[in-house]
């Protein structure tokens, strides 16, 4: 006896979402949209995984074989909020996940954080994955002092790129302006800065100690910043990755620079109290910490300016209210209770999340497994009592975008924008090279377009 189809739009195609989506196929009765504003999948595989992270970012093709099942539908370049509601969505499915990412920085709170010099790692990050959202132009690289606030792995990220030499990049699928930025950057010292102490960083060591194997720079710690207070001292002993970060920071304080052309300082307790310059960024304020013995920093009284032209912010990042949906300001999440979404407390019917916007911008890609995972054992709990949705037919919601003039983007029309991609990459000896226009995205999958 066959069962009557459920249908389930799922709002994101990064990592949650696909995971989720991947989850939903496991019952046969189930059919899946994978909605995402962009005109491409994969979230911050595509566009936050660094450029050579090359191993990292292969994720993707255990993440297309998930888009390809024939019981999934990639629906492009179609974002909720703005060409669907979520009302509409409820009248076409029986339910509806929400793994939308948290897009947005966090902010420092401190005088002139928005000079000009002054940008946050999200926004660095965007321009050299070439996100269709970031401006072409938005980075010269005309400084020569960068200081990258915050000491977590994007911290490592975009310090890392800062300090590669474009040759290093060419081969990877960095786009084509950037790489241009890139060989004419003037960037000879960066630093990164961490409030607390090194006990308390949270970088992992496989990505820390890739610093120390760039070519072109020297990793300068200096041994004063590593002393511990108890607290620290009880974490090392029960903490391996605290351990070993520890191991490489000591190995690096005990080297002496070898004179190469860019000099990368990591530097903990300080906490930045304001960006200064008249009309640009000239450097930063900083106050001297010391442990509290809990793995708090106290101010020591003491101060120091930092000479920069450029300040990068790397302290993390927060989801955003999404129309139609309830939203935790101060947790900077939907709402929700194991998945499901919770309304004035309670579970509403047909209404899930997965990943960053479930949980909080934290944990790596694989973690957003377990996370959809959960959920979808929810939504499966639920299966029986979901709203049965008003359309019936499969298609009744491309003919609703079509109506409002939505060129929604489908899996064939990505496999367009993706081989052109390799395409120019050939050209460059990479295996593929991003186009960041979105209007060069569209055309790329016009010719694979369900509606215009
Ligand atoms: C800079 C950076 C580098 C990282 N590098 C690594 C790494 O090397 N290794 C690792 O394991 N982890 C890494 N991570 C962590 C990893 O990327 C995240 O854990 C993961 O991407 C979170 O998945 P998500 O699906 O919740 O969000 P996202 O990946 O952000 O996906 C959200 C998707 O929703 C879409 N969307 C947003 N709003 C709407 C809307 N209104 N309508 C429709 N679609 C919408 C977005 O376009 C996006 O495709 C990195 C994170 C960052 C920020
Ligand atoms: N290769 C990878 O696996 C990879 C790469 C990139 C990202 N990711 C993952 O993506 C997630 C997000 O990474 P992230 O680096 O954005 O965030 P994160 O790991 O939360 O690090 C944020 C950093 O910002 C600091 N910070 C916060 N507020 C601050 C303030 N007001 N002043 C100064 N410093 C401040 C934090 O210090 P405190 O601890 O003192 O608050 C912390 O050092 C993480 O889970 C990360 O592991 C993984």
């Amino acid at each position: 006896m066959s069962r009557r189809p459920i249908r389930i739009a799922v709002v994101g195609s990064g990592p949650a979402g696909v995971y989720a989506a991947a989850a939903l196929t496991d019952r046969d009765e189930v059919c899946v949209d994978v909605i995402d504003r962009l005109p491409t999948p994969f979230g911050l595989v595509r566009y936050g995984v660094a450029p050579d992270h090359e191993k990292m970012k292969s994720v993707a093709v255990a993440l297309r074989r998930v888009l390809e099942h024939d019981r999934v539908r990639f629906l492009g370049n179609v974002e909720l909020g703005r060409d669907v509601s979520v009302e509409d969505l409820h009248r076409y499915y029986h339910a509806v996940v929400v793994a939308n990412g948290a897009a947005v920085d966090r902010r420092l709170g401190i005088p002139g954080e928005d000079l000009p010099g002054s940008f946050s790692a999200t926004e660095f990050v965007a321009w050299y994955s070439g996100h269709p959202d970031s401006a072409l132009d938005q980075f010269t690289l005309t400084a020569e002092t960068v200081i990258v606030v915050g000491v977590g792995n994007v911290a490592i990220d975009v310090a890392r790129v800062l300090c590669k030499t474009a040759d290093e990049l060419r081969p990877t699928d960095i786009p084509d302006h950037v790489l241009a930025v890139l060989s004419h950057s003037r960037v000879r010292e960066v630093s990164i800065i961490g409030r607390r102490g090194p006990v308390q960083a949270k970088f992992t060591t496989k990505e820390l100690r890739e610093l120390g194997e760039l070519a072109n720079a020297d990793v300068i710690v200096r041994p004063d910043d590593l002393q511990l207070d108890e607290a620290s001292e009880e974490a090392v002993k029960n903490d391996a990755v605290v351990r070993r970060n520890l191991d490489v920071l000591r190995g690096w304080s005990e080297r002496t620079p070898e004179g190469r052309s860019r000099r990368l300082h990591i530097r903990f307790l300080l906490r930045p109290v304001g960006i200064i310059g008249q009309g640009a960024v000239t450097g930063m304020d900083l106050a001297r910490g010391h442990l509290d013995g809990h793995g708090r920093a106290n101010d020591t009284g003491k101060s120091m300016t930092l000479p920069a032209q450029m300040v990068l912010r790397s302290v993390g990042y927060r989801g955003i209210p999404m129309p139609g949906l309830p939203f935790d300001e101060e947790k900077g999440i939907i709402p929700n209770l194991s998945g499901r979404i919770l309304r004035d407390g309670a579970p509403a019917p047909g209404e899930y999340v997965a990943g960053w916007i479930k949980r909080g911008p934290s944990g790596i890609i694989g973690t957003n497994k377990h996370d959809a995972n959960e959920t979808v054992r929810c939504l499966f709990e639920d299966i029986a009592r979901l709203p049965s949705p008003e359309a019936r037919e499969p298609d009744g919601v491309i003919d609703l975008l079509r109506q409002r003039r939505v060129r929604v983007v489908p899996w064939e029309g990505w496999e367009a924008i993706e081989a052109l991609e390799i395409a120019s990459g050939r050209a460059r000896g990479a295996r593929q090279v991003k186009l960041a226009e979105r209007e060069l995205l569209l055309a790329a999958a016009l010719s694979r377009e369900i509606a215009t």
